[in-house]
C-alpha cells in the first residue's frame, strides 16, 4: 500500500460558533438554580401532598428546605444581576448585539409560520439569528424570572418592605410568586424542551457551535449573512 492510499478521507464539518463560554456557564446555572427553586417551593406551594409531607415532615425539615431555597435565590440572583450588568456595559460601550430585540420581521415570521403548518405556504420563513420562538423563549423567561425574584425577595423580607410600601403588597407577591412559578415550570418543560430537544435535538447552547447543516436549515440569513453563500434551493430554512 503506497502511503497515499493509507491517508484516510477526512470530511471537514464546518461549524459556525453560537454560545460563548459565558453564556454556557450562565444558562447551566439557570438550569441548575431553577431546578433547585421549583423542587424546594412545590412541597411549600402544595404541602398536603404526600411527598411534601415526607419532605416536610419536621420543623428542621421544613426550615432545611427553605434554606436551600434561600440559597438557590441567591443564587439566580446574582446570576441575572451579572447578565443585566453585562449587558448594561455592552450597551454603554455601543457593543450589545440587538439580535435578542423583537422585530416586525418576527411578527411577519410568526405569521408566515402559521401559515405554512396550515398548509397555506409552501416554505418555512427563514430566520437570523434567533427565530421568533427563540426570542419568545428569551424574553417569556427574562420577565418570568424578573418575577420570581421581585416577589421573592418581598415575601422574603415582609418587615422591610412594609416599612416602605403597602401590607396588601406581601400577600399580592406571594400569589405572583407562586403562580408564575408554576406558568414558567410549564412553560420550560412543553415549550423549552420541546424546540431545543423534540422538534430537533439542538444541543449548541451545550457545545456552543451548530453546524454547517444545522445553519442552514435554521438559520439561513444569518449563514447568507456569515458566508456570503446563498441556500441551495430547496433546502430547508
Ligand atoms: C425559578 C425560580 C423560582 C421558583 C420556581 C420558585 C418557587 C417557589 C414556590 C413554588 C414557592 C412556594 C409558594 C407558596 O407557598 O405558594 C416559593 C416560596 C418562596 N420563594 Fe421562591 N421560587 C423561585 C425563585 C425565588 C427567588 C429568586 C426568591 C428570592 C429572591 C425566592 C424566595 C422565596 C421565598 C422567600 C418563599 C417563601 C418560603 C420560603 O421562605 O422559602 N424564590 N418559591
Ligand atoms: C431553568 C431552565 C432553563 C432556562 C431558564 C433556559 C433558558 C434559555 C434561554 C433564555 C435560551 C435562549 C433562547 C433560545 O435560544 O431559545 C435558551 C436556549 C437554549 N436552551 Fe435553555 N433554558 C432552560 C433549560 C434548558 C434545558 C433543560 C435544556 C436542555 C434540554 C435547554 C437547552 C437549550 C438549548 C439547546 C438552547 C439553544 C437554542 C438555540 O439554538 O438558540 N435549556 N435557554
Amino acid at each position: 500500500m503506497t502511503a497515499k492510499q493509507k491517508t484516510p478521507t477526512i470530511i471537514q464539518h464546518k461549524s459556525f460558533p453560537r454560545f460563548d463560554l459565558g453564556q454556557r456557564w450562565e444558562h447551566l446555572l439557570l438550569i441548575l438554580s431553577g431546578l433547585v427553586l421549583l423542587l424546594t417551593g412545590l412541597p411549600q406551594k402544595y404541602p398536603s401532598l404526600a411527598i411534601s409531607q415526607d419532605i416536610l415532615s419536621t420543623p428542621e425539615q421544613v426550615n432545611l428546605i427553605r434554606q436551600v431555597h434561600h440559597i438557590a435565590a441567591l443564587v439566580l440572583t446574582l446570576e441575572l444581576l451579572y447578565h443585566l450588568g453585562r449587558a448594561i456595559v455592552l450597551l454603554v460601550r455601543r457593543k450589545l448585539p440587538g439580535d435578542m430585540l423583537p422585530t416586525w420581521q418576527d411578527v411577519l415570521d410568526a405569521w408566515q409560520m402559521l401559515q405554512y403548518l396550515l398548509f397555506l405556504r409552501k416554505d418555512k420563513p427563514r430566520f437570523g439569528k434567533y427565530n421568533f420562538e427563540q426570542k419568545v423563549t428569551y424574553w417569556f423567561l427574562f420577565f418570568g424570572f424578573g418575577i420570581m425574584t421581585f416577589t421573592g425577595f418581598i415575601i422574603w423580607f415582609p418587615v422591610q418592605v412594609t416599612q416602605v410600601l403597602p401590607g396588601g403588597v406581601v400577600p399580592a407577591a406571594k400569589l405572583a410568586h407562586s403562580t408564575e412559578s408554576i406558568v414558567a415550570a410549564i412553560f420550560i418543560l412543553v415549550w423549552h424542551i420541546y424546540h431545543v430537544h423534540f422538534e430537533r435535538l439542538n444541543l449548541s447552547m451545550f457545545t456552543g457551535r451548530l453546524s454547517e447543516e444545522e445553519m442552514q436549515a435554521y438559520h439561513a440569513k444569518e449563514y447568507e449573512r456569515l458566508t456570503g453563500k446563498k441556500n441551495q434551493p430547496g433546502e430547508k430554512s
